[in-house]
């Protein structure tokens, strides 16, 4: 066990007081939602983020994240800036609808995601994760570990759900529209946030507007590809497409289709770059990390193929991806709205009230954490177990709306680490440069530029 003394604490924001973190994310304009978080967030159960024209509380009680996320009147939906946000690119989809619309489409999505179609989405992920160490291997010079970790992720979300590589023209469109939306639509969603009044509707920006009609287009080609008669794929596309209502029988419509397959793109590739990106962060520049991570996989793997079995039986590997999912959460907030005046504990919350879940607030709370910004994989030991907090680490959400890709994900993550340790070398530059950042995912600001030397 490492001695807590000399943990290492990755970066983060410095926690300053409300009116100085305001001024501070109002001077860097980039958007960064973390910059506008105060120290007293790391603190409180329940309290107003102190500056806004809306009224937005964050929550941080586990008993009241719990009502919230749990929302067993229907009165907590995502939250309307989000929904707009994300409206011209996936309509109406799981990630944003809710009610009976909500559940009728969770219950036609979930067996896409069972452990059985994980396990048959497992080939394609290997040939992924094969195309990225080829290009690895002919790479002399410097990279960039966010770019390559984006495309990575999109290859292994294109083979597995669409059954094409990132390599065809096609899918290429795809994650470049998909690169001005998520740089674009965070620059509003941040303005919003303190200066319009609850449900207020926008107008998208016209680049983003631009960029979701491509999107939408290529989508469109590849279902069709997937209705045309004669064509007959094994992936996540088809489970969607055969997916019915046990109510009517109904199947989902074209729209629906491009909306939920368009949401599984988004969803599928931005949060596990954004956690593999933060992994082989914290990883380069920890050397006993690397030393444990190799050792498991001589001892579970051998000199062979990963297996998915093998993806199981990597308790290390999970617990330091776990740790990155505690100090980087890809979906830093988890905002909902208060649709009526309620109740939340002692604390009185009127209609359009954003209530503020935080994983990244949550992973780091002085009251829930021994060391909490410190990085220790060991601390999701087994023996350890007494030292967490139940409701406290909520990386794939909780409740009805957890994530359906958690398996997939987990999955993806311990296979793309063990292949990429066991091979390389990671030599990060400026690693004492990097700054997180909240956008559409937990991001480093700039850039995280690096390169690889084989390390057998
Ligand atoms: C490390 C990777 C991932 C993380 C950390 C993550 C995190 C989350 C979180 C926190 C939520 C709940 C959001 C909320 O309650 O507001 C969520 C929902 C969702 N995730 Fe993931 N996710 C990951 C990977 C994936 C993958 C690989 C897919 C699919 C291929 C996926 C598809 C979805 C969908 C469709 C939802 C909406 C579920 C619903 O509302 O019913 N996610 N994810």
């Amino acid at each position: 066990m490492v001695l807590e003394s000399t943990l290492y604490e990755p970066p983060r924001p410095r926690p300053l007081s409300p009116v100085l973190a305001l001024i501070r994310a109002a001077a860097r304009g980039d958007g960064d939602l973390l910059s506008l978080l105060p120290a007293e967030a790391y603190r409180m159960a329940i309290g107003p983020l102190g500056y806004s024209r809306r009224s937005i509380v964050i929550v941080n009680a586990p008993e009241l994240v719990r009502t919230i996320l749990y929302d067993t009147k229907d009165i907590f939906p995502k939250n309307d800036l989000m929904v707009d946000a994300l409206e011209p690119l996936v309509g109406n989809s799981i990630f944003v609808s809710s009610g009976p619309e909500w559940r009728r489409q969770r219950a036609m999505i979930d067996p896409a995601f069972s452990m059985m179609r994980v396990n048959r989405a497992f080939a394609p992920m290997v040939a992924a994760v094969d195309d990225c160490e080829a290009k690895l291997d002919a790479e002399e010079g410097r990279f960039s570990l966010d770019l390559l970790m984006s495309h990575l992720t999109a290859d292994v979300i294109c083979r597995t759900v669409f059954s094409t590589s990132l390599a065809t023209q096609t899918a290429h469109d795809v994650f470049e529209a998909f690169t001005v939306f998520e740089r674009s639509v965070a620059q509003v969603e941040y303005r919003r946030l303190i200066m319009d009044p609850a449900f207020k509707p926008v107008a998208q920006k016209p680049e983003v507007l631009a960029a979701c009609e491509k999107i939408r287009g290529h989508l469109g080609d590849l279902v069709d590809t997937h209705l045309a008669e004669g064509h007959s794929f094994d992936d996540i596309a088809t489970a969607v497409i055969a997916a019915r209502d046990s109510f009517d029988q109904k199947a989902f419509t074209r729209k629906e289709l491009l909306d939920q397959l368009g949401v599984l793109f988004l969803a599928g590739h931005e949060t596990s770059a954004s956690a593999l990106t933060w992994v082989f962060f914290l990883i380069a520049t920890q050397p006993e990390v690397v030393r444990r991570i190799r050792a498991e996989v001589d001892e579970v793997v051998g000199e062979g193929e990963v297996e998915f079995e093998h993806t199981r039986r990597m308790p290390y590997i999970m617990n330091v991806f776990r740790e990155t999912l505690r100090l980087y959460p890809p979906i830093t907030f988890l905002p909902r709205v208060a649709l009526e005046d309620t109740m939340l504990g002692e604390r009185r919350i009127k209609r359009g009230a954003m209530l503020m879940v935080a994983p990244w607030i949550l992973h780091r709370h002085d009251l829930y954490w021994r060391n909490p910004h410190g990085f220790d994989p060991d601390r999701f030991l087994p023996e350890r177990k007494e030292e967490l907090t139940p409701g406290a680490y909520l990386p794939f959400g909780i409740g009805p709306r957890v994530c359906v890709g958690a398996a997939f994900a987990q999955t993806e993550a311990a296979l793309i680490v063990a292949r990429l340790i066991r091979r390389y070398d990671f030599h990060l530059e400026e690693a004492e440069k990097v700054r997180p950042a909240a956008r559409l995912t937990t991001r480093p600001t700039k850039q995280i530029m690096c390169r690889v030397t084989r390390a057998r």
